[in-house]
């Protein structure tokens, strides 16, 4: 931590340690510069303030990951709220961003917000008017039908419209350890804007019938963001809806693994659980610890952040 002296200007290194272990204790206290032997009062509020405000910026920024395909049902929502439990279950900061006009993040957690990202990107509100906290370790900026009304918004920027959410999102970066961002279906201005911030894509693909042909349109999709922003990479693609009982989704999964070994991740199998556990306002974790589900989600949580002991 620097102070400065308001006689000299000069800079001191001051160990923040110290600072800290006289706050609370009621005495003023007061430096004395080495260099021109000033003595000044030191005001512990804005000190601690800077302090905070200079570990904030140290901190990472958050790992941005956007779970998305163009197709609906293949299970972005599902696999976007449990990933985030998940990962604030096992203790990381964790900010979910529902970018769908069905808001369903929300209903799923069992929270109505207020506010939302809405809210964040017409700026009516400040970021952190906007977030709610969902669970202990994880918050929620929610979607819902006044989405609709920005994508217009969006529309009629005549510059740098792809970057709207981009610049939304900054001040909140450093305060997660992992932004999740869910999407809707379909190819909108939103869904480019989510694609010019995260750095990571998390593709869920329903082990159903021709399911490798959304796969392919999005690759094309995104190769053609990437000629634009570097940044982004696929990571992950997650197989869901895996039925062992039938044939045609395992058949499906090995040729998934054939075409794409380096991404494919452990498949989210098939479990009634999950369809059950929004009307509880639940994550599978609540909902069904024990279910087939729950251990595949976590399986999830383990490989995405790289903590083969997260939830163990
Ligand atoms: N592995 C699964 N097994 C059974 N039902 C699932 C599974 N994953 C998702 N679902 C259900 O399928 C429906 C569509 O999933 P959802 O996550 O909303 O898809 P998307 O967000 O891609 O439209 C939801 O009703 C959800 O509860
Ligand atoms: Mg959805």
């Amino acid at each position: 931590m620097i102070i400065v002296c308001p006689k000299c200007a000069r800079k001191h290194k001051v160990n923040p340690d110290i600072i800290k272990s006289h706050t609370g204790s009621g005495k003023k206290i007061s430096a004395t510069c080495r260099s021109c032997s000033h003595r000044f009062p030191i005001l512990l509020d804005q000190v601690m303030d800077t302090a905070e405000a200079t570990r904030e910026d140290h901190r990472p920024v958050a790992r941005k990951i956007c779970v998305t395909l163009s197709k609906g049902g293949v299970g972005k929502t599902t696999t976007s709220v449990n990933l985030c439990v998940g990962l604030a279950l096992a203790g990381y900061k964790v900010l979910l961003v529902d970018t769908d006009t069905q808001g369903q993040s929300s209903y799923i957690l069992g929270k109505k917000p207020s506010a939302g990202l809405t809210e964040l990107l017409t700026k009516e509100l400040t970021p952190e008017e906007c977030i709610v906290s969902a669970r202990k370790n994880l918050w929620l900026l929610s979607g819902g039908k006044s989405l609709a009304g920005v994508k217009r918004i969006i529309d009629r920027k005549s510059f740098g419209a792809e970057w709207t959410l981009a610049e939304a999102l900054k001040p909140l970066e450093r305060r997660f350890d992992y932004i999740i961002i869910d999407t809707s279906p379909g190819w909108d201005q939103l869904i480019v804007n989510v694609l010019f911030y995260a750095t990571e894509v998390l593709v869920p693909v329903a082990l159903e019938v021709m399911p490798l042909h959304g796969l392919s349109e999005f690759m094309k999709s995104l190769g053609s963001i990437q000629k634009y922003r570097k940044e982004i990479e696929l990571k992950y693609i997650v197989p869901t809806f895996l039925d062992t009982r039938i044939k045609g989704p395992e058949s499906l999964y090995s040729q998934l693994k054939r075409l794409y070994p380096e991404y494919v991740t452990t498949p989210i199998r098939y479990s009634e659980s999950l369809s059950e556990a929004p009307s509880f306002g639940k994550s599978i974790f609540e909902f069904a610890p024990g279910s087939n589900a729950s251990a595949d989600y976590r399986e999830l949580v383990r490989k995405v952040s790289l903590n083969e002991n997260a939830l163990a």
